[in-house]
């Protein structure tokens, strides 16, 4: 049986007492209050557990036999928090300090690991108050002591209930007086207070990383018991500081009470399949009984929203600043919506002259929340001027070249597109009686490249020796051009770009097909435009990469960007919902090796569904599809998403860039050497999933445990069938049944969250801040396109003006622009992967020993990318003018800085 480590001097006193400090007494050093336990106690059926009432006992004198108990300080720490700060001055803060003074903040129950020897019941808790006794460094330290009986067997967790009327940031607690030393309790989560929710917090000390198997009896009804708290049930709204994590499909991007122009189709369920977000239950539309209004906040758990301590405010002020300020503001300053830039020096004047911004209600705002978008100017008003980025800023014609075009699908923003072209003819998987699926590629002849031709045979040669590649956004695009064509100011083919690649590892873009289906009774149109040596030819090719930049703007965001954010929200739910392992649905250890990585993710995911992909949205107004960019997104999650292809290595197995070499380190062979994205994350996934073996093997001694492990099976089934519940019949999804399946899909999850999200959010501004580079939207259509002799002389008079015509406006611009600065910004509070250890990791030296070799590898990264940077050889990363690839380098500074791999996506 788990003793209590005695330590010092023991001493009698009664049994069940709560201590009460000095001013609810008088006359003694020290005054108990004698109680017996009147909470009924009964076994919970089918087993011998014990209920144990969350209600106050009653308390009464009685006489008792002595017992030996042993004295033990508890330490609590919480953060000062801003909300504390401001509402000190309401009524409520005045209760709070006379609480303060009482000593009755908070009050702590201490847990027995063990049940009752002669009852089987859970023992009598050991209670105590705890009050403050000072502050230092934002962090204010309460104490509380208790007489614990020397038979009341080991600590396994402790009950918190805050005395306050303000909900209060709980840190840590630490219980010294032991003699095996001081037991922490890692907490980091918000306690309501009593007034708010009767329902006692409970947090569990560090070093029970419980297997369920391995739960103590006296804490099994505790953790069934959370879970189901937290599950929730399907019902009611969810309000400020509820923590419960529930499903939902996607229904409210649309607004549709608002305006019928805003309404949208829900996404999940069988026509639009989707994964579940987080459930809100806000009331629904009248409009639209299927939707949810937009009535109020949206809702996460309240440990999943941006932190209020003062330090961790960054990217809430940042990007409240910006969706609720500066971008309404934008709308008023650019009055004209629809203008475009008539000069490229226009859009250069944007880095340097900038937009003047009216003056808010408190002089200096933007400067202070914005400070690296308005410059500080002494005088005169606040001046939106932007950053030029490392890439203008190295070569301010790189946007133009066609060498650039092709690097950046293996180096830029969307390293996740290119694929090898493994057939010839291309085909489509379109309905053919609707769709022409005939690929005029094929035609492309005679293509000079390089002092050759490039004809049929050559192109036959070339697709055996796995050196034609391709971006393919024909099938995912052009069931929507009829429609999207419908709106007023964007139009939209299907794209396929071919490449070649030279043998010098570059690659160079060979031809573009676009294709506009049948429609409004013309036929199909079809063209293919290849780089030239002619005037118009080149004009015309200049035109064509910029729908098919808009294209791959449009696939980052809504598929290579938003999926990392949309799935990993996904898997915050019922999985990792809490910061105490408390009742997790899956093994508290895996748990704590994953709850780094969900960090704000769901707070990030509320944050869009508000601003980004609502309906009117920054997306809808700036990019190519408008309104229909959220179904398309559906499409792609419907045709593409498979969880076997998040991983990297099957990433590029399943698009053709690698294939399957076990003598090669990572098991792996690149089908093009010098990938910098892919190089530099097979490191980073290897680093990431030595760090999982080693964390799973040490928990998972005996591979039968993961197959039996019914917490950890029931987590997997859930994410499974009810968070990718339009999903859940796919055969590729992985089996859990031993160590290896655990390792790969903890690998997954955690190189979602970090590697893949850096590698396609923090380089935004550095790519798309010139947005030439990466236009969001492209208004016109091809001037070759059905032109009428108007279109096609003015075209000929002045083809840049079409050019920048087809651009966005200068509205959709410069919104995208200050999304793209923010959205690249690491806070000065970011976690990087690898840079913190989990308080419960310290306690365990076998897994303190793997983490700090984790870390070790990781700095090693930066070296090894900064040495392929240097690397002349490797001309997808260095040569004259291009910007150093560092998208995967695991650390950095805060800011715009285009590296570092946070460990989660918060932001
Ligand atoms: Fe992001």
């Amino acid at each position: 049986m788990l003793k209590v480590q005695v330590h010092g001097q023991s001493h009698s006193t009664r049994t069940h007492h709560l201590l009460f400090p000095k001013p609810f007494l008088h006359g003694g050093e020290q005054a108990f209050l004698f109680i017996t336990n009147s909470r009924t106690s009964s076994s919970i059926k089918g087993n011998k557990r014990a209920q144990l009432s969350s209600k106050p006992s009653t308390i009464k004198a009685v006489a008792s036999v002595p017992k030996k108990c042993i004295k033990v300080k508890a330490v609590v720490t919480a953060k000062q928090t801003i909300g504390g700060m401001i509402t000190s001055l309401g009524i409520e803060r005045g209760l709070d300090d006379i609480k303060d003074l009482l000593g009755k903040t908070l009050h702590l129950e201490l847990l027995s690991v063990e049940l009752d020897e002669k009852t089987e019941l859970e023992k009598p808790t050991v209670k105590g108050y705890a009050h403050r006794v000072g502050k230092a460094e934002g962090d204010v330290k309460y104490e509380a002591e208790f007489e614990v009986p020397t038979d009341f067997g080991e600590i396994g967790a402790i009950f918190v209930e805050n005395e306050h009327h303000k909900e209060m940031f709980l840190e840590d607690v630490v219980l010294d007086g032991f003699s095996s030393g001081p037991i922490n309790i890692s907490c980091c989560s918000w306690i309501h207070s009593k007034y708010d929710n009767k329902h006692k917090r409970v947090f569990f000390i560090n070093k029970y990383a419980y297997l369920p198997s391995q739960t103590p009896e006296g804490l099994t009804r505790l953790r069934e018991e959370e879970l189901v708290l937290l599950r929730g049930n399907g019902q009611g709204e969810r309000k400020v500081g509820d923590r419960i994590y529930d499903y939902d499909v996607y229904n409210d991007i649309g607004d549709p009470d608002s305006s019928p122009e805003l309404s949208r189709p829900v996404l999940g369920g069988k026509e639009h399949p989707y994964p579940r977000r987080c459930r809100t239950g806000r009331p629904r539309c009248q409009t639209d009984p299927l939707s949810e209004k937009r009535l109020r906040d949206f809702y996460v758990p309240r440990d999943e929203a941006f932190s209020e301590v003062k330090q961790l405010t960054f990217s809430a002020k940042t990007m409240y600043s910006l969706f609720h300020a500066l971008i309404p503001s934008l709308g008023n300053v650019i009055s004209d919506a629809e203008r475009g830039f008539s000069y490229f020096t226009s859009i250069d004047s944007l880095f340097c002259e900038g937009i003047n911004m009216p003056p808010l209600s408190k002089q200096g705002f933007w400067k202070t929340m914005m400070p690296r978008l308005f410059k500080a100017i002494t005088d005169g008003p606040d001046v939106l001027r932007f950053e030029t980025p490392p890439t203008m800023e190295r070569d301010k014609f790189f946007w133009m070249r066609d060498e650039e075009f092709a690097r950046q699908t293996l180096a830029g923003l969307n390293p996740y597109s290119i694929r090898l072209v493994t057939e010839w003819p291309l085909t489509s998987k379109l309905d053919p009686a609707i769709y022409d699926s005939f690929s005029w590629i094929l035609y492309i002849i005679y293509i000079p490249f390089q002092g050759m031709n490039i004809n049929f045979y050559r192109m036959f040669q070339a697709i055996k020796r796995r050196k034609l590649f391709i971006l393919d956004y024909h099938d995912l695009l052009l069931p929507f051009v009829s429609r999207v064509r419908e709106i007023k100011g964007t139009t939209l083919y299907g794209s396929r770009t071919l490449f070649f690649l030279t043998p010098e590892g570059t690659l160079r873009p060979l031809a573009i097909e676009l294709t506009r289906p049948p429609m409004h009774g013309k036929p199909q149109w079809k063209q293919v435009y290849t780089p030239s040596w002619n005037s118009t030819g080149c004009w015309l090719w200049r035109l064509a990469k910029a729908h098919v930049l808009a294209h791959d703007a449009g696939y980052h965001q809504l598929v290579s960007h938003w999926y990392a954010i949309m799935v990993t929200n996904t898997l915050c739910h019922r999985t990792f919902h809490n910061r105490n392992q408390e009742a997790a649905q899956c093994d508290a250890s895996i748990y704590r090796l994953l709850h780094p990585h969900f960090r704000y993710t769901m707070e990030i995911n509320a944050l869009a569904r508000e601003s980004l992909v609502n309906a009117g949205g920054i997306i809808e107004s700036s990019f190519t599809p408008g309104k229909y960019a959220m179904e398309i997104c559906s499409s792609a999650y419907d045709q593409l998403w498979r969880f076997d292809h998040q991983s990297l290595p099957d990433d590029l197995i399943s698009r053709g860039m690698a294939i399957e070499d076990l003598t090669e380190p990572h098991g792996i062979k690149l089908t093009i050497e010098d990938y910098p994205f892919a190089c530099d994350g097979l490191v980073l996934w290897g680093i990431i999933k030595q760090w999982v073996t080693d964390y799973v093997q040490h928990y998972y001694t005996d591979p039968s445990l993961v197959a039996s492990d019914q917490e950890l099976q029931a987590w997997w089934t859930e994410i499974r069938t009810v968070g990718h519940s339009d999903k859940k019949d796919e055969p590729w999804w992985p089996q859990l049944k031993t160590p290896r399946d655990l390792i790969d899909i903890i690998t997954t999850i955690v190189w979602v969250a970090s590697g893949h999200h850096a590698a396609v959010n923090f380089g935004q501004y550095s790519y798309g801040g010139y947005f030439p580079n990466r236009p969001t939207i492209a208004r016109r259509k091809m001037p070759n396109e059905d032109p009428t002799d108007e279109e096609w002389e003015i075209f000929l008079q002045k083809p840049e003006s079409l050019l920048l015509a087809t651009f966005p406006s200068k509205l959709q611009a410069t919104k995208v622009m200050a999304v793209l600065n923010v959205l690249s910004n690491h806070s000065p509070d970011e976690e990087y992967i690898g840079q913190d250890m989990e308080p419960a990791w310290a306690e365990d030296p076998i897994i303190k020993a793997a983490f700090e070799k984790f870390s070790g590898r990781l700095k090693e990264l930066e070296g090894i990318i900064d040495e392929r940077n240097a690397n002349k050889d490797l001309k997808n990363r260095c040569g004259a003018g291009i910007v150093p690839y560092q998208f995967l380098k695991p650390f950095s500074n805060p800011g715009v800085t285009g590296q570092g791999v946070p460990c989660s996506i918060s932001i």
